[in-house]
């Protein structure tokens, strides 16, 4: 139970890798709250299989990777993001080490693993549960600082701005947090700077490798508070999620493929040669996209990765935590293929930012998967995403460390719930839930075309009036928040892929099935 007013210097939304390094960073200089939805578990960072980026290697070169990134991002990725967050890369896996993280080691020094678009090894992981790793050596360093307070089980709701509390003179600027408590009460949080780190959206789709708290809720919140969103339409589909009629949608790492594990269809048969000479690591966007046509030319609801000959030895050491996770389900993949589907991942789109996560409105930062930078383009290389959430991470409290401490006070008012009434159904949410990921899935999916845009734009119109009419009469519950999140980030996903004419990265669309060579980032403006 917290109290219904508390101010920080520093609030960071958010505890995946983004918002754990940037508390960890910001809390010798100043008093820092962090909050999540769930538990510190229940992030896509503590999801995360393959590894982190970054050139350690002699063969390998910081050019090398910076012409990886591009190649995959098709064109859109910007050059000098991609150069800074390459450039950083050995140095972040190094501070890493140097707080604890066990990265998986031989004779050479770090075991460097491969995945898809990648021309080296340069992948440092933790088994096969890299994310985990990362997160579990940060919030070490971050639990019981006496700096830092940890809220968990806290739904942040809306940003408090300036602007909405009608001081219009100057900039707008961020105040502050309503947060859903533990105890179902909105509390405010203020604070000099805040930091979005709330990860992605992927749970907009049937789909999906993330877990439930990728609801897209900070780029969200941060529209509705004045911020642009840049290449929203951008949404990568990981080639190999498990497909099973009632387990949840897991993740089969690429890096089995980088180990050697082949794709194969119906016949038994690989079949991304025909599609693409770099066979099963070629990048994700041409990967998801060729066994999505496969799977329809053959007629099949899945197809398969085939792991067996990778041998026992390098199944238990290299990915344990998959094989274990499989046999739970009766799926041996020493000795049987895998059934797969491509399912949403990561949201390459989010708040425009720079490095530091400066974004349109003052004292408000965006870090991770919710900002878009640039560095992934059209289309993210593999493990590019928790190297960029660090840099960020890294690079957002330097520049917050130089911003003077604002000394303006405007009084922030307390949460008005007058007009709310106990609801009916709560099953209506639940309902346009599942409403808003089908619409997503069948018509916004890896194969788009302008009338499936507008057929989805027409159905979601409809969800959303009914969303908004129960949203402010009804008390507020979590996943009244998250659908009201999910509704709005669906709309900014179909709006940016209507922008697109064109065919590039991870936006395919059958009536402009080529690449414009003025192809741009895709902005929206609020209004
Ligand atoms: P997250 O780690 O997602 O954290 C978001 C946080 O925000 C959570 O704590 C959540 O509770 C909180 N939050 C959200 N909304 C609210 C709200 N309204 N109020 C309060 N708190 C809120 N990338 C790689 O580079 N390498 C990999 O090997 C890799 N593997 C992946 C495997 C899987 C299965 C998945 C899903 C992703 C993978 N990725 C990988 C992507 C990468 O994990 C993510 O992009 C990255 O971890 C995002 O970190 P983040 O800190 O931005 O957000
Ligand atoms: C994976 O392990 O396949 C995920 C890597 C990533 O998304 O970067």
């Amino acid at each position: 139970m917290t109290t219904n007013h508390q101010h920080f210097d520093y609030l960071i939304i958010g505890s995946g890798a983004a918002g754990l390094l940037a508390a960890y960073q910001l809390a010798e200089h100043g008093t820092v709250c962090i909050v999540n939805k769930g538990d510190f578990s229940e992030s896509n960072t503590y999801q995360a299989q393959g590894g982190i980026a970054g050139v350690s290697g002699i063969s390998d070169s910081i050019d090398e990777h910076i012409n990886d990134t591009m190649q995959a991002g098709a064109g859109l990725c910007h050059e000098d993001i991609v150069r800074q967050i390459a450039e950083a890369g050995g140095n972040i896996i190094d501070e890493l080490r140097e707080l604890g993280m066990p990265f998986d080691e031989d004779a050479q020094g770090l075991h460097l693993t491969q995945e898809g678009g990648h021309s080296h090894r340069r992948i440092a992981h933790s088994k096969d549960a890299t994310g985990r790793a990362i997160g579990e050596t940060l919030l070490k360093h971050v639990q019981h600082h006496p700096n830092i307070q940890c809220l968990r089980h806290h739904t942040a709701v809306d940003l408090i701005t300036s602007h909405r509390l009608g001081h219009h003179h100057g900039k707008n600027r961020c105040l502050g947090v309503y947060l859903l408590n533990n105890d179902n009460h909105i509390i405010t949080i203020s604070a000099q700077q805040t930091i979005l780190a709330t990860g992605g959206a992927g749970k907009v789709y049937m789909y999906t490798s993330n877990p439930h708290a990728a609801t897209g809720d900070g780029i969200a919140m941060a529209w509705r508070a004045g911020c642009k969103v840049m290449n929203m339409e951008f949404m990568q589909f990981h080639p190999t999620c498990l497909y099973h009629a009632s387990a949840p949608t897991m993740l089969l790492s690429e890096a089995l493929r980088g180990e050697g594990a082949h794709l194969i269809n119906a016949d038994d048969k690989r079949f991304i040669f025909n599609y693409d000479e770099r066979g099963e690591l070629a990048p994700r966007d041409i990967v998801a996209r060729a066994i999505d046509h496969e799977m329809k030319k053959q007629g099949q609801d899945s197809m398969f990765l085939d792991a067996r000959h990778l041998g026992n030895e390098r199944i238990s050491e290299h990915f344990p935590n998959i094989h274990q996770r499989l046999m739970a389900l009766g799926l041996d993949m020493r000795e049987q293929v895998i059934p797969i589907v491509p399912a949403a991942h990561y949201m390459c789109g989010g708040v425009a930012s720079n490095l530091s996560g400066q974004t349109d409105i003052e004292s408000l930062y965006v870090i991770g998967e919710s900002a878009c930078t640039g560095l992934h383009g059209a289309n993210r290389l593999a493990s590019n995403s928790l190297l960029e959430c660090l840099v960020m991470a890294k690079a957002c409290s330097k520049h917050i460390l130089t911003q003077a401490i604002n000394t303006e006070n405007i009084p922030l008012p307390a949460w008005d719930e007058s007009g709310i009434t106990p609801e009916s159904e709560r099953i209506q949410i639940k309902q346009n839930w599942d409403e808003i990921r089908a619409i997503m899935s069948n018509y916004v999916g890896i194969v788009r075309s302008d009338e499936r845009l507008r057929r989805a734009r027409r159905r979601l119109t409809v969800v959303q009036e009914e969303i908004a009419h129960f949203y402010w009469q009804h008390p507020l519950s979590r996943d009244l928040i998250e659908l009201r999140n999910l509704s709005l980030i669906a709309e900014l996903i179909i709006r940016s892929a209507q922008q697109r004419h064109e065919s590039r990265g991870l936006h395919y669309s059958t009536d402009y099935p080529n690449t414009n060579h003025t192809g741009k980032d895709t902005f929206l403006y609020p209004e």
